[in-house]
């Protein structure tokens, strides 16, 4: 398998950036396939911390790297990112970034609607990151999107905005809001257009090209099979299907090119935003966890949930995605735990539940069922071969391989970019 699919199997931030800036190396190609830019992803490349959220992970590592169309994109957000990251030293240019041009485009009046939204629905909330990614995408699916390659066409686009304003005004005159701008948003969208349109091209027909020539792509997933929008806690979810198989529709090849699918996987589990969350922990234990893993979210920088590891959670993600192998992640967090606890099952008015069952109301009463397992006092920060690892981390790793049925392919020990642990190489698998 010459390809790579790379997925979150929880809530997202397990540590997807790491793994593909470190997996891009060995890659011809990085693409995007869904989110937008409420992915926060950080890369830390001897010392030096980058935060991407739209861009692939690809590009620090000057690899190829395209956004496709399954993607959501602010033009805006790309611009403020591309600078923000040459003043890193990151070179980006038509060389090494394609950006599909059938991408559909988020817009101001996205932003506002999901803030108009949030703010409305009180203890309801979802608890987006605010970046109007719902709202993007609604419009997709009702075919009144603004897509990249409409910059090219800004003369001609009353008739597409007299159809997006029309859903738009009568949203907005339900929260007391004036009408879209549409002169300001031309003329925002003017300012953005030359910027942007540098990167456009059809990514598919690249894709194919890339292919033709044997050359390794890597799919690079946001966010986590627990916010896909069909298969993850409902309504707590992203707009989004997070699924291995949108890396085929959100890029333009067939499912037959998507090759490897590794499911990015934390050694414990978080989450930020409102939803179930069945093993989440409220004591000073989660607090640690939270502390020594830094827990805070890239993007809001709101504070991340933390509980432990949900195996039910992650064999179901795995079998939905169809993952080959996992990446663990995060694994050094757990150090100096006395005991560390993995959730088998749930109980459920006086049932057991090996899977997560889809009414919100039951997802939110599971109690977790909890195996207990000795914790290790050695540390295994910066761990790069699995002999380096204590005893009891390994009989850890491998009750969490034996719950999920799956392998572990890789193991990370640090943020940083080399502190990991290669078992099976996923290219080559
Ligand atoms: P993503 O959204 O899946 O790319 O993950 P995030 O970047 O949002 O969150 C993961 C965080 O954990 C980042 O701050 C990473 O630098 C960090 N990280 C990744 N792998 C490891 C690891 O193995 N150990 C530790 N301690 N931190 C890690
Ligand atoms: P990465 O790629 C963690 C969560 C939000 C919220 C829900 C819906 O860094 O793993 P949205 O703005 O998408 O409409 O919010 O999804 N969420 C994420 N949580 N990591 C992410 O991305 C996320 N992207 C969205 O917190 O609960
Ligand atoms: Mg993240």
């Amino acid at each position: 398998m010459a390809n790579v699919t790379v997925i979150g199997a929880q809530w997202g931030d397990e540590g997807k950036g790491k793994i593909v800036d470190w997996l891009a190396s060995r890659a011809d190609a990085v693409v995007r396939f869904q989110g937008g830019h409420n992915a926060g992803h950080t890369l830390v490349i001897d010392g030096e911390v980058y935060k991407l959220s739209l861009l692939p992970s690809g590009i620090v590592s000057g690899t190829m790297s395209m956004i496709g169309n399954g993607v959501v994109l602010d033009p805006w957000a790309l611009r403020d990112e591309i600078a923000k990251l040459e003043s890193q030293g990151v070179e980006i240019t038509a060389d090494n970034l394609a950006v599909a041009d059938n991408c559909p485009l988020i817009l101001p009046l996205h932003r506002d609607l999901d803030a108009l939204r949030e703010g409305a629905a009180g203890k309801g909330k979802i608890g987006t990151t605010g970046r109007g990614i719902g709202p993007a995408y609604e419009d997709k699916v009702g075919r009144r999107a603004i897509r990249v390659c409409d910059l090219a066409h800004l003369d001609s686009l009353e008739p597409q905005l007299d159809r997006l304003c029309a859903h738009h005004d009568a949203l907005r005159a339900g929260f007391d809001q004036p009408p879209v701008d549409r002169e300001a948003l031309l003329d925002e969208l003017r300012d953005v257009a030359d910027f942007v349109l540098r990167f456009a091209q059809p990514v598919w027909k690249r894709l194919k090209k890339v292919r033709k020539a044997g050359a390794k792509i890597l799919f690079e997933g946001a966010q986590g099979v627990l916010l896909d929008v069909d298969h993850g806690t409902y309504p707590f979810v992203t707009s989004s299907n997070t699924v291995s198989g949108t890396a085929a529709s959100g890029s333009g090849l067939g499912p037959n090119s998507t090759g490897y699918v590794l499911g990015i996987v934390k050694a414990y589990t978080t989450r930020v935003g409102s939803g179930p969350f069945p093993t989440e922990l409220d004591d000073e234990i989660g607090q640690g966890i939270g502390e020594r893993g830094h827990e805070f979210g890239t993007v809001t920088g709101r504070q991340r949930r933390v509980g432990w590891f949900d195996a039910v959670l992650v064999r179901q993600t795995c079998a939905v995605s169809g993952v080959t192998g996992i990446a663990l992640t995060k694994i050094d967090v757990l150090d100096g735990l006395e005991t560390v606890k993995i959730c088998t099952g749930y109980r459920l008015h006086g049932n057991v539940y090996d899977y997560l069952p889809s009414h919100a109301a039951d997802q939110a009463a599971v109690e977790p069922i909890y195996e207990e397992m000795e914790g290790w006092s050695e540390s295994t920060v910066g761990a790069r071969s699995y002999a380096d690892l204590p005893a009891n981390a390994i009989k850890y790793i491998q009750r969490v391989q034996e719950l999920i049925e799956c392998p572990v392919a890789l193991v990370s020990t640090s943020p940083e970019r080399d502190d990991t642990i290669l078992m099976r190489d996923p290219f080559v698998d």
